[in-house]
């Protein structure tokens, strides 16, 4: 089992305006693959320093094997996600945010809009996803086959890639 924590980055969650649909998705599709435990999930208001410094604090206190956000990732003047990602991180994973875009251009051009980031800080991986629940499911059904193979190397469970 590989241990998830879910950040809903929204101004009108984290003030109780908006109840947040796309946290729980995202912890309803990793539960129904029987291969993720949710260990933390929190709403915060889009703040790139408070979501720095969570981000920063469950990968330093070894929390979770992979932190997904969902939010945040658009034009508006307070969609910082990316950059509180980036702020944290000590290794890009551009293959992600890549893949997650390509395949969403398939379904909407306005996949183009989102500028979510991925990036491992200590033994966790951080994946930015946008924030609505459709995008979250249509993300998440083409990221998680191939995210086990990643978390295995990273922490360290096997997962040799095969060399020819
Ligand atoms: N990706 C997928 N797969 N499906 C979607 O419906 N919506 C886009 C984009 N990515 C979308 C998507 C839209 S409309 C926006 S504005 C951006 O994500 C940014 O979303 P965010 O600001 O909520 O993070």
């Amino acid at each position: 089992m590989y241990r998830a924590a879910i950040i809903t980055a929204s101004d009108k969650g984290a003030a109780g305006q908006r109840e947040d649909l796309s946290g729980p998705a995202i912890r309803e599709l990793l539960e129904a693959t029987g291969e993720y435990t949710v260990t933390r999930s929190a709403v915060l208001p889009d703040e790139r320093r408070e979501l720095a410094d969570t981000m920063a604090l469950w990968c330093d206190q070894g929390v979770a094997d992979v932190i997904f956000t969902t939010g945040g990732t658009g034009f508006s003047p307070r969609d910082w996600t990316p950059e509180a990602t980036a702020d944290v991180c000590q290794r890009m994973v551009p293959g992600i945010p890549e893949a997650i875009r390509a395949m969403s251009l398939q379904i909407t051009p306005r996949a183009m809009l989102s500028r979510g980031t991925a990036g491992i800080r200590e033994r966790t991986l951080i994946i930015n996803l946008p924030g609505s629940p459709k995008a979250v499911r249509e993300s998440l059904s083409f990221l998680l086959p191939a995210l086990g193979h990643g978390l295995e190397i990273l922490t360290g469970a096997g997962g040799e890639c095969a060399r020819s």
